[in-house]
């Protein structure tokens, strides 16, 4: 069993307000590191830089995730739901493995334009780091980042590595280990986070089956179901950010800290009784489970089409719920109350 990782043992700014206000002070609070040094040694990009490259990557990256640019894939993604899902008519479904990943990865595969390589991808399991024995490697990702890159340049590589290879951005092609960062933080960054909302979605529902009628009948109340399940399980809960202090020290010599997403969901000043999933707050959430300021996430829009596609399916093959009868599953504690932050098995059954 490993123990906390680096960024989990950094101090930590919590609470909703200092979280937002630091999210948003990119000059103080710089994102110019590197993390995951056990296994890459590059920069995934937008996330690990401050503007103006960041600004210019991003620019880059916001038109893939319009409105108008998904919409062409959400039929896909629901015929995929209702294919993965449909195995719970029989009683029975995994969320991890069994829907999550492979629902995950062929969005990916639409988005990148790359279907061929989904089956390789799913080879590498929940994370992108793979599972060897417990270990965390970069290699598989970073073997297949170095194809993709190359298939850009001569302009086999899909929509998406064709034009990194090809577009300049801020008036300059981006370097190889450039495009790397992209791939990386595209392939990594809509992975767990949204199997892990996704298996939340089905753990919630069955540890609060008294909700099923008002979810089976309205579908904005999906939506606040949806929004309270990323509030309380916060996928991605921490991110780390150098604290440049207020007069702009230099990177190298700052100190690390945590930006704790996490605490901010559960501020009990912005939500009252945080710890309980509440089907009455508004339905645009103040959470930040995407994140806040210049770094929020690109892909929440892809998420939530995902998410409520396998919401809906899970409803239409089980309308009177499902209870959870296996859950490998790691917990945060918040208010005393146990919720679920990433899951590696849950299998639910109808009831
Ligand atoms: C439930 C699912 C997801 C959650 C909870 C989530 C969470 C987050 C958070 C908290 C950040 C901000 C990180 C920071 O401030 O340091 C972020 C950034 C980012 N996310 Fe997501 N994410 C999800 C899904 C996705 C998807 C589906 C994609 C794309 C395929 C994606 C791509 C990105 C990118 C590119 C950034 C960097 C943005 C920037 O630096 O400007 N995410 N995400």
């Amino acid at each position: 069993m490993s123990g906390p990782s680096r960024v989990e043992r950094l101090p930590r700014i919590t609470g909703y307000d200092a979280v937002r206000a630091a999210g948003r002070n990119f000059e103080r609070f710089s994102s110019l590191h590197q993390g995951d040094e056990d296994v890459r040694d590059y920069r995934q990009l937008p996330l690990e830089a401050d503007p103006p490259l960041h600004s210019a990557l991003r620019a880059f990256l916001v038109p893939f995730f319009s409105k108008g640019s998904l919409a062409p894939f959400q039929q896909g993604i629901e015929a995929d739901a209702r294919e993965l899902v449909a195995p719970l008519k029989a009683g029975e479904l995994e969320m991890v493995r069994g829907v999550g990943l492979p629902l995950v990865v062929r969005t990916i595969a639409r988005l990148l334009d790359r279907p061929n390589d989904i089956e390789e991808w799913v080879s590498w399991g929940p994370s992108v780091w793979g599972d060897h024995d417990g270990r965390r490697d970069g290699a598989a990702l970073l073997t297949f980042l170095e194809r993709a890159v190359s298939e850009g340049a001569a302009g086999t590589g899909g929509r998406l590595f064709n034009l990194l290879a090809n577009t300049p951005i801020a008036g300059v092609v981006l370097t190889r280990d450039q495009q790397i960062g992209v791939g990386s933080l595209l392939l990594a960054g809509g992975r767990d986070t949204v199997m892990n909302l996704i298996s939340g979605i089905a753990w919630m529902i069955a540890a609060h089956s008294m909700h099923i009628a008002a979810l089976r009948g309205d579908l904005a109340v999906r939506t606040t179901f949806i929004e309270e399940t990323l509030r309380l399980t916060t996928p991605l809960g921490l991110m780390e950010r150098i604290d440049r202090g207020v007069s702009g020290g230099d990177p190298e010599q700052s100190p690390h800290v945590g930006l704790d997403f996490a605490s901010a969901n559960h501020d009990s000043t912005v939500f009252t009784c945080p710890a309980e999933l509440r089907l009455d707050r508004p339905a645009t959430s103040p959470h930040i489970a995407f994140g806040i300021g210049p770094h929020a996430c690109v892909g929440a829009p892809l998420a939530r089409i995902e998410a409520h596609a396998v919401l809906n399916e899970l409803l239409a093959v089980a309308p009177s719920g499902w209870s959870t009868t296996e859950c490998d599953a790691q917990f945060r504690s918040v208010d005393g109350v146990e919720v679920p932050a990433s899951f590696q098995r849950l299998v639910i059954t109808a009831r």
